[in-house]
């Protein structure tokens, strides 16, 4: 039934457009349950699958005070708990804006979890007004996201938030 994967052509040739089709692809996948892991999960693998240059998509948790946890994922092994305002994610849990990092190792305090990251995306997932977690994507080639990347991923991220509870996050 999802046998999905990422359509290379499509996605240099027009990406907003390709983010579009993404977020209504992503909102059928999420109708189906609104269990905040089960999506989560899901969300993870769409995404993992459907952007090409990935090594890593997933969610860190905003739980308990002021240190994300490490939740559903695709890629390497992963940093479990990463204090606000320490690296990217914790840069986002902190501001709750959205971030671009063309090149990690110049972005003071990047976690370096899997060497093989060079750039990243992170959007903060709110709910009500509160923190709920982030969405982390990481690629290994530097400059690899577009201003169209990141608006494609805050678009994804609405969309998991939209179609889940998250009652007991954040
Ligand atoms: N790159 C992140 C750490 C998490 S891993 O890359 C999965 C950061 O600096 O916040």
């Amino acid at each position: 039934m999802y046998s999905l994967s990422a359509d290379r052509q499509s996605y240099a040739a027009d990406p907003v457009a390709y983010y579009q089709t993404l977020t209504q692809q992503l909102n059928s996948l999420l109708e189906i349950d609104r269990n905040w892991v089960t999506n989560m999960a899901q969300t993870a693998a769409f995404i993992y699958s459907m952007i090409p240059d990935l090594n890593w998509a997933g969610f860190y948790l905003a739980q308990d005070n002021d240190v994300l946890r490490l939740g559903p994922y695709q890629g390497r092994v992963a940093c479990v708990h990463i204090p606000y305002g320490r690296g990217v994610c914790g840069t986002v849990a902190a501001s709750k804006e959205a971030i671009l990092v063309n090149d990690v190792h110049s972005f003071a305090g990047h976690i370096a979890c899997d060497s093989a990251s060079n750039s990243e995306i992170v959007v903060p997932l709110i709910s009500a007004g509160r923190l709920v977690g982030v969405l982390d994507i990481d690629s290994p080639v530097k400059q690899r996201f577009t201003d169209a990347d990141l608006t494609g991923f805050v678009q994804l991220a609405q969309t998991f938030v939209d179609c889940s509870d998250l009652t007991s996050l954040g």
